[in-house]
């Protein structure tokens, strides 16, 4: 689960929140929708803690972890491409580094004894002695074989790159998951696989696309950005689709029904003078 609660946001003149305030709970996947330039990834950036909103609060409850797809290409080109994915989970990939640094040590001492053995313990409740196998199966379901997982991020094809960034957001079962453009550069069998993916993740996702067909895949909400809230609606992509445009409908209706109500009052007004003044021309005879 992750919350905002009155959110607001203005670059210079142009406001992009006003007073948000959105639950999105684990179990559904919210897909963010809005023109170019509306806000879907400064949002998702709200949310990550890598923008602060002008005023207002986004509440992340004690203990569950967020995981972000990072849109930065080259920053693990020099990490192998297992060990990238390792990093998505930073509370354990930080174990894993102090760990191994006390293990090299040549003077280990009693101390650096009780040190890793509250490591072993953190390290276990993290399911670490898992991690390496379920990171080199993500990137295999990817597409990266195995004799692939040694190499350098620097050394992988984009397409291959956009993969190992996309196992490391979903490394580890984040709590909450955030997707600006996942399908971006993918192939269709990675595309594939993120549906499935998505549709057997039990958490939060947050997920920016275009691509309707995925969004009609994967989500269970749509949040879409218009005006400077974002609105909620349950059901997929479709379902929004049809909602927006029936609620447009609905508005056009009332509008015509105001413009006839306006014509006939109009109409009456005119009649209404018209026999006053035949009336006031009658008094006058
Ligand atoms: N750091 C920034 N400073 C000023 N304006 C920004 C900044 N970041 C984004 N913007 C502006 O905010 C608007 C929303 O950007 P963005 O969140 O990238 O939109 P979207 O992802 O919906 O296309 C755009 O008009 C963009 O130019
Ligand atoms: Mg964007």
């Amino acid at each position: 689960m992750i919350s905002t609660h009155d959110l607001c946001l203005q670059y210079g003149e142009r406001v992009l929140f006003e007073d948000v305030s959105l639950k999105f709970t684990e179990g559904n996947c919210y897909g963010l929708i809005g023109p170019n330039g509306a806000g879907k990834s400064t949002f998702l950036k709200i949310l990550s803690g890598d923008v602060d909103p002008f005023s207002g609060q986004v509440v992340v409850p004690p203990g569950l972890r967020l995981a972000v797809l990072k849109q930065d290409h080259f920053a693990f080109n020099e990490f192998e491409a297992l060990t990238t994915v390792l990093m998505g989970h930073e509370r354990l990939y930080a174990i894993m580094q102090e760990k191994d640094a006390l293990y090299a040590k040549p003077d280990f001492n009693e101390a650096d004894g009780m040190r890793s053995a509250e490591l072993e313990a953190e390290f276990g409740e993290l399911n670490g002695w898992e991690a390496e196998a379920q990171a080199g199966e993500l990137l295999c379901g990817l597409g990266i074989p195995v004799p692939r997982h040694g190499v350098a991020v620097r050394d992988l094809d984009d397409g291959d790159k956009v993969r190992v960034l996309l196992a490391q957001a979903v490394f580890g079962d984040p709590d909450i998951l955030l997707l600006d453009e996942p399908t971006n550069h993918l192939d269709v069998d990675s595309i594939l696989w993120l549906e499935e993916f998505l549709l057997s993740f039990q958490n939060t996702v947050i997920v920016v696309s275009h691509d309707r067909h995925f969004l009609n895949r994967v989500c269970t909400h749509i949040a879409d950005i218009d005006f400077r809230q974002v609105r909620m609606y349950t059901g997929n992509y479709g379902f929004w689709r049809e909602a927006s445009e029936m609620a447009l409908r609905h508005r056009q209706a009332k509008k015509d029904k105001n413009d006839d109500r306006a014509r006939e009052l109009k109409e009456f007004i005119a009649r209404f003078s018209a026999n006053a003044s035949k009336s006031r021309a009658g008094d006058l005879t």
